[in-house]
């Protein structure tokens, strides 16, 4: 994954190999809910273990997802643990892993279009020997978003193909709807309803995209 050497002390940064497919499996399935295997099965069929994260801001490499998801879900366990303290922490640790592993499922796509395919760019210019313009993926920013695909927020989406197979609460379901926070323009209703969780989630989305993940600029906005 796209992960950094970092200055600091952060664990999270180093160059440690995880199997983020499995990690997020076995959170997920230690959650008991009810439809979970179902919805495991079903990120599988929609690429979510290959996905990218991004077009190209963080955690755009194969499984960048799954990466970015787990990386918000450790980061989502130090925060809640270190605010709220163990025990308290646990009352709220079912919910913490289902909103931070499911918070981007809606990076996935849907209706059959995934939300990210190639961005191919023009590969030098034609000649009189080879007219055909050439293209390449770029390197830069690989990825674009999928102009088949209307363009619903990412946040929403996720509610809906979670709710296809699982029920959220509603703590969760708000902490997934406004995980950008106020980054996003159109997340004002957020303001003066703050709960812990989404607090927790929004904060290690965070950090896991810009620091732990190295993201250099915001994400495009939907
Ligand atoms: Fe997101
Ligand atoms: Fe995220």
């Amino acid at each position: 994954m796209a992960k950094k050497e970092t200055e600091g002390a952060n664990e999270l940064a180093t160059a440690v190999e995880y199997n983020y497919p499995d990690i997020i499996r076995s959170a997920l399935l230690k959650t008991n809910r009810d439809g979970v295997l179902d919805l495991i099965s079903y990120m599988r069929e929609i690429g979510f273990f290959e996905a990218p994260a991004s077009g190209g801001n963080h955690s755009f490499e194969k499984g960048g997802l799954a990466a970015h998801s787990v990386n918000v879900m450790f980061c989502a366990e130090k925060i809640g643990v270190a605010l709220l303290g163990g025990a308290a922490y646990n009352e709220i640790q079912e919910s913490v892993i289902i909103a931070a592993l499911l918070h981007d499922l809606g990076k996935c796509g849907d209706y059959g279009k995934q939300m990210y395919i190639p961005n191919m760019i023009k590969d030098g210019r034609p000649t009189k020997a080879n007219p055909e313009q050439k293209y390449k993926q770029s390197e830069a920013k690989p990825w674009k978003r999928n102009p088949d695909l209307l363009p619903l927020d990412h946040a929403t989406r996720s509610i809906k193909l979670a709710t296809l197979f699982i029920d959220l609460t509603e703590e969760e379901e708000f902490a997934i709807r406004y995980h950008d926070g106020l980054y996003d323009t159109a997340n004002y209703g957020v303001k003066g309803h703050e709960t812990q969780l989404y607090m927790i989630l929004h904060w290690a989305d965070m950090w896991a995209s810009r620091i732990i993940e190295g993201e250099s600029e915001v994400e495009e906005n939907e």
